[in-house]
Formats: structure tokens, C-alpha cells, sequence
């Protein structure tokens, strides 16, 4: 098991260029299962993730082939409409297999995810709104078991905002007989890119990027060639850990407008950030200040970048207080980043954070992607050597982050299992 090295104290300079976003490429992967033409990616970020995808697809019959910065995907017939829990529990994302196979295929077979290390994570919100547009779904030993000779379209309310749930039933109606209205929506940028896609491929789908998204159903989608939007998760860390270990460093290829809220919290602690069309620039000089966050669906600040953002209040000014209100266990980095001398303490949702003077090196474990990328910021301004154990969970969601770390002057490196680098 591969873990990271990083020694301490060396500020960050230079450009880095933002890759393809996991959480788009995760759904559009997905809705190539929606035609039996050839859907063409471009952007699609190296990740485990989207290989783990790209299997589950592969398993039901998706031929992929790889281009030139491109990976095409031909769902030419689906043999095997089933997601298997083997492949659902290492990867919850499998879900979004559900409404497209329900769409195309009038039927689906896919493991329930159950929880997993940052919460309960339920898929109520997906069930019942397919339920809502006339699938016939049994619980079965842990299956989701779901038939519709044709879904038909409806208005369906969500109960609470979920990315997934949003994105599986958008692409469910996309081939339903008639509208579909979506109240509640999620409002995530990931949405919208997958909107954006499906409308490619000839769907009829507006109102994507608001809470309410109109999916007028056609009979058919056609082939397409996507470019997946640039990643605002891995923008926002890479953001936070030049913040934190200070200097200037310009996120190319950035979309400020997506991480909004992000870029006003990094401004308020007392970074420069500055933005243009294409580019995100961040530096600091000065110190940092404390600021407090409360996470909440899109256009609030995200709960994928509280863990990061926590990691730079170890060290502000004052105290900050962080409440995390979408997932009920998303605390995990507080014991590790409390091994390298953060102040933090946690009452239920909420986290104090008392800044320190500095943080030292230790020996610490990642528990999942985003508190991984939290332990690396926290390394990168901790004095002497931290190791990260467990970094399979930053492989997940980062595309060569330590090539790109290691690029803007951080000390880095990967040690393999041997022992080796
Ligand atoms: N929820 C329900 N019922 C449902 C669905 C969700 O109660 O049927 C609850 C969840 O338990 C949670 C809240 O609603 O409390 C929001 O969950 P959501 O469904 O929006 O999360 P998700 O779709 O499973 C996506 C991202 C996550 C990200 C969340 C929140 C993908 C593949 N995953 O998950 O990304 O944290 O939205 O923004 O898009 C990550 O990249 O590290 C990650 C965990």
C-alpha cells in the first residue's frame, strides 16, 4: 500500500493545470448507456475512480477505447444490466448506473451501496423518485431490483438535495414519455455539465444549474463528442494548500465561477485570490485568520472542501468554527490532523479550531478522499517529515497530485509498498 512523504515548510510557486472533475465524469460515463452510438469524452481525469467506471461499464457490455485525450464509449447493446455489489461497494457512484439502465434497457439489477466511512449515505431519494415516473422496484438481498416498460414523466419533488439522485433521475427521464419536472434539484455545477452532455446526445433538458430542471422525453439519444468541465474539488484544494504553506500559485484551466464560495472563504482568511476567465491565482504573504464555515448543498459552501479548509484554520489567527451539516460523520481528519498538533475539538456536527503557532510532522492515516487531501495541505505546513498512510483514497480522486505538488516546489513523494519510490 502506497503512502505519501512530505517534508514540511516549503511554500508553493507556480502553475498547475486542473484536470477533468471526478463527479462529472462519474454520471456522463454513465449516460453512454443511454445510446447505442459512440459517446466521445475528452478532459475524463486519470482516476480510480473513473477506472473503476469504466469496469462496471464494461461488465455490462460498454466497449471503451481509448484516443488521443479522449476515451469513447459504445453501449452498442447492454448484455448485463446489473451493477454487482462487489463493484458497487468499493465505489458508491455505481448507483448512477441505475437510471440509465432502467432507460434503455426496461429493467435493472443494482447493489444498494449502504453506508460508508462519511456517513448513512441513503438512496431513498433515487428509489422513490423512479418509483414516481412508473418503475416497479423491489429491495431484494440487498438489490435494487427495478422494471419500467417505459418510464412515463412526472413532476417529483426530492425530499432532500442530492447530486446523485438529481443526476440519475435526469438521465432516467431523459428517455421517459413526456415531461418530467424536477423540483428540489440539486444545484451542483456536476449536474448542470451532465445536463449539458445529455443535451448534446439530443436530449431536451433545461433548467439544469437550478433547483428546478423541465426533461422533455425523446425516443432516442444519438452519439456525442464532451469535453467534461475542469474539476472546481481538486481547484479549490490545490487553492487551500497554497494558502496554507503560502507563496503564489495559478490554477490553470480553473472556472471561478463554480467555487465561488470557496474563493470568498480563502479572501476572508487573508489570501490574495484573484480570477480571471481561464485562471484562478492565490498568494499569501500576510497572516492567516480564522473563519468560520457551515457547509450546504451548491451554491454554499461545499462539503468537499471542509476537510482542506479545516487544515488551513489549524493555523490561523483566532478560532474558527466549522459545521458540517451534509454527511454526519465527515470528522475523521480531526483526530489525524490533532496528531500533528491541531487544537481542534468536535460537538456533534461542529468542529472548534483554535490556531496553533505551527503543526509538526507525525505518522497519519487518511480515512477517505477529501480528509486525505486535508492531511497532505496539514503536511505540507507541519515542521519535519509526515507520512500518510492509506493514500489509495487520494488516488481515487486526484490525478498525480503529488507530481503536481512536487511541480510548485513542495517536497513530496510517494513510497511504495517495498519500500521503494
Ligand atoms: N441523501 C438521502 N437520500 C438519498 C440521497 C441522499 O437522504 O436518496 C442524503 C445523504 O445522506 C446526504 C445528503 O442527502 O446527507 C446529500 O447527499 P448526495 O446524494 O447529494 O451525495 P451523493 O450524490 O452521494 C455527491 C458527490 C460527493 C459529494 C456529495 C455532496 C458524486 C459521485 N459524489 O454524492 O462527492 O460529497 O454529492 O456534494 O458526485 C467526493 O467527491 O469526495 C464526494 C463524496
Amino acid at each position: 500500500m502506497d503512502k505519501l512523504s512530505i517534508d514540511g515548510g516549503v511554500s508553493l510557486e507556480g502553475e498547475v493545470r486542473v484536470s477533468g472533475a471526478k463527479n462529472a465524469a462519474l454520471p456522463i460515463l454513465c449516460a453512454a448507456l443511454l445510446t447505442p452510438e459512440p459517446l466521445t469524452l475528452s478532459n475524463i481525469p486519470r482516476l480510480n475512480d473513473v477506472r473503476t467506471m469504466q469496469a462496471l461499464l464494461g461488465q455490462m457490455g460498454v466497449k471503451a477505447e481509448r484516443g488521443d485525450g479522449t476515451l469513447t464509449l459504445v453501449a452498442a447493446t447492454v448484455d448485463w444490466p446489473l451493477a454487482p455489489y462487489e463493484m458497487v461497494k468499493t465505489m458508491r457512484a455505481s448507483i448512477l448506473a441505475l437510471g440509465p439502465l432502467l432507460a434503455r434497457c426496461g429493467e435493472a439489477r443494482v447493489s444498494l451501496p449502504g453506508g460508508c466511512a462519511i456517513g448513512l449515505r441513503p438512496v431513498d431519494q433515487h428509489v422513490k423518485g423512479l418509483q414516481a415516473l412508473g418503475a416497479e422496484i423491489d429491495l431484494d438481498h440487498g438489490y435494487i431490483d427495478a422494471k419500467a416498460k417505459r418510464l412515463v414523466g412526472t413532476t417529483y419533488v426530492f425530499d432532500v438535495v442530492t447530486v446523485t439522485g438529481t443526476e440519475n433521475l435526469m438521465m432516467a427521464a431523459a428517455l421517459a414519455q413526456g415531461v418530467t419536472t424536477l423540483e428540489n434539484a440539486a444545484r451542483e455545477p456536476e449536474v448542470a455539465d451532465l445536463a449539458e452532455c445529455l443535451n448534446a446526445m439530443g436530449a431536451r433538458i433545461r433548467g439544469a444549474g437550478s433547483d428546478r430542471i423541465v426533461v422533455e422525453g425523446v425516443a432516442g439519444l444519438h452519439g456525442a463528442t464532451y469535453a467534461i468541465m475542469p474539476d472546481r474539488i481538486e481547484t479549490g484544494t490545490f487553492l487551500t494548500a497554497a494558502a496554507a504553506a503560502g507563496g503564489e500559485v495559478t490554477l490553470q484551466g480553473a472556472r471561478a465561477g463554480t467555487l465561488q464560495a470557496v474563493l470568498d472563504k480563502l479572501a476572508e482568511a487573508g489570501a490574495e485570490v484573484v480570477a480571471d476567465a481561464d485562471s484562478i491565482r492565490v498568494s499569501r504573504r500576510g497572516a492567516l485568520k480564522s473563519v468560520s464555515l457551515r457547509t450546504a448543498p451548491y451554491p454554499a459552501f461545499p462539503t468537499d472542501m471542509q476537510a482542506q479548509l479545516m487544515a488551513l484554520m489549524t493555523i490561523a489567527d483566532d478560532t474558527a468554527v466549522i459545521t458540517e451539516t451534509i454527511f454526519e460523520n465527515r470528522m475523521m481528519h480531526v483526530q489525524e490532523l490533532k496528531r500533528l498538533g491541531a487544537d481542534i475539538e468536535v460537538e456533534g456536527g461542529t468542529a472548534i479550531v483554535k490556531g496553533v503557532r505551527r503543526l509538526t510532522a507525525a505518522n497519519v492515516m487518511a480515512t477517505d478522499l477529501r480528509a486525505s487531501a486535508c492531511l497532505v495541505i496539514a503536511g505540507l505546513v507541519a515542521e519535519g517529515r509526515t507520512t500518510i498512510d492509506r493514500i489509495y483514497h487520494l488516488d481515487r480522486g486526484y490525478e498525480r497530485i503529488e507530481e503536481k505538488l512536487s511541480a510548485l516546489g513542495a517536497r513530496i513523494r510517494r513510497v511504495s509498498e517495498a519500500g521503494g519510490e
